[in-house]
């Protein structure tokens, strides 16, 4: 399938290929439309699939600078004027405060059942507009348009919604479904390298987890997609999105299955735990180092060759991706306790159990409690000294 990728690309049919592909979640299904420069036909391609409902944006201002005005062009020239909604920057913003001025003023404006809510941003616009749309009349439609890699390949796709709360993150919102996801690779032009690299790591995390081809085309291909390459992007965000939908597909409400998409992100949500959510770590950069440790558990434990973890780790690092704990600034006074105590309080953890996501081959994951908290500390330490 990839040689055949590679060949078609040279000719320029690739972009036909995987542009688009539907999610199969009965009533709840949806296409996720993948194309450059789609925001400029955002207007004409939620007419044909909606009609003409009032559209509400939702919005802030890393994007609104760059990419709001031809949004809303493309729904002037439908007729179509959108009420935009505004909130600040950062992960802060996926609050009950946010969300109730969201609800306040879509109602306010008269929001109807057959009303359009956008998510135009990154993942923490799209939780909290998901969440916003899902309870706001008992459900209105949600139009995700992701502006991050990472929320390109993940937050947008599977129906994840939510707000943090002082007792943690996303520990208040709901499973329901977009009616469409609309990504414009065009986007990631303005997006900072540090967040595109960020994202990338969950791209990596597909293959690793479910798709070895997909990883081989990465080591070929992963610089590419880091360079801005239209095509390279377009197939490494399609193919994560197909692999994310099977899985969304067989466990809609992670029951089992779907906790693979979590690799790495135990150890991972500790570092952020610690690294306090201040943008010193990024989402992203936690979950690198955190699969780079979930290798390294999965080799100590005797399931994945030396060679196997050898080479998934090479690859992270000469992308130029995070695989210590040691690279994150302040972490020199964080230790293996500590640590271990903000994973026994990830919303993850089942009746008291650490559970793991390992692997077992390149693109082969499994979810395993089995795992002593030795085992754990060791890695914990070696990520520590800056030995992995
Ligand atoms: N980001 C993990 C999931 O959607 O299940």
């Amino acid at each position: 399938m990839f040689g055949r990728l590679l060949l078609l690309e040279t000719v320029g049919v690739v972009v036909n290929e995987h542009n688009k592909l539907r999610i199969n979640l009965k009533e709840n299904s949806y296409d996720i439309i993948i194309e450059h420069g789609l925001l400029s036909n955002l207007g004409a391609l939620i007419s044909e699939k909606f009609g003409k409902p009032k559209i509400f944006i939702v919005t802030d201002n890393n994007i609104s600078v760059h990419w709001l005005e031809q949004t809303i062009e493309s729904f002037s020239a439908q007729g179509v004027s959108p009420k935009v909604l505004e909130v600040p920057v950062g992960e802060s913003t996926k609050s009950f405060i946010n969300l109730e001025k969201i609800i306040d003023q879509l109602l306010e404006s008269k929001v109807d059942r057959n009303s359009l809510l956008i998510a135009l941003g990154g993942g923490v616009i799209g939780d909290l507009t998901g969440f916003a749309g899902a309870v706001t009349l008992r459900g209105i439609k949600v139009i995700q348009v992701p502006t991050t890699l990472l929320s390109q390949v993940d937050s947008s796709v599977g129906g994840k919604t939510g707000i943090n709360v002082r007792q943690g993150k996303n520990l208040v919102g709901s499973f329901y479904q977009p009616s469409l996801v609309a990504v414009d690779t065009q986007v990631l032009k303005t997006l900072p390298q540090r967040q595109l690299f960020a994202g990338y790591a969950e791209v990596v995390k597909y293959g690793l987890i479910k798709d070895c081809s997909f990883f081989e085309w990465l080591e070929l291909n992963g610089k590419k997609v880091l360079e801005g390459d239209k095509l390279a992007q377009q197939f490494a965000i399609f193919t994560s999105c197909r692999i994310k939908a099977e899985i969304v597909e067989a466990d809609e409400k992670e029951q089992n299955l779907r906790a693979i998409l979590n690799f790495g992100h135990t150890f991972g949500h500790a570092l952020e735990v610690e690294a306090g959510y201040d943008g010193n770590l990024l989402h992203g950069e936690a979950v690198s180092i955190g699969m780079v440790m979930a290798i390294e558990l999965s080799k100590n434990l005797g399931h994945l060759s030396g060679q196997d973890a050898g080479r998934a780790i090479e690859y992270i690092r000469s992308i130029g991706l995070p695989t210590n704990i040691n690279s994150i600034e302040g972490s020199t006074s964080w230790n293996p306790d500590g640590l271990i105590q903000h994973m026994q309080h990830d919303k993850k953890v089942s009746n008291g159990q650490l559970r793991f996501v390992l692997i077992k081959g390149i693109g082969e994951a499994y979810l395993t409690a089995d795992v002593e908290k030795k085992q754990v500390y060791n890695v914990i330490e070696k990520s520590l000294s800056g030995d992995l």
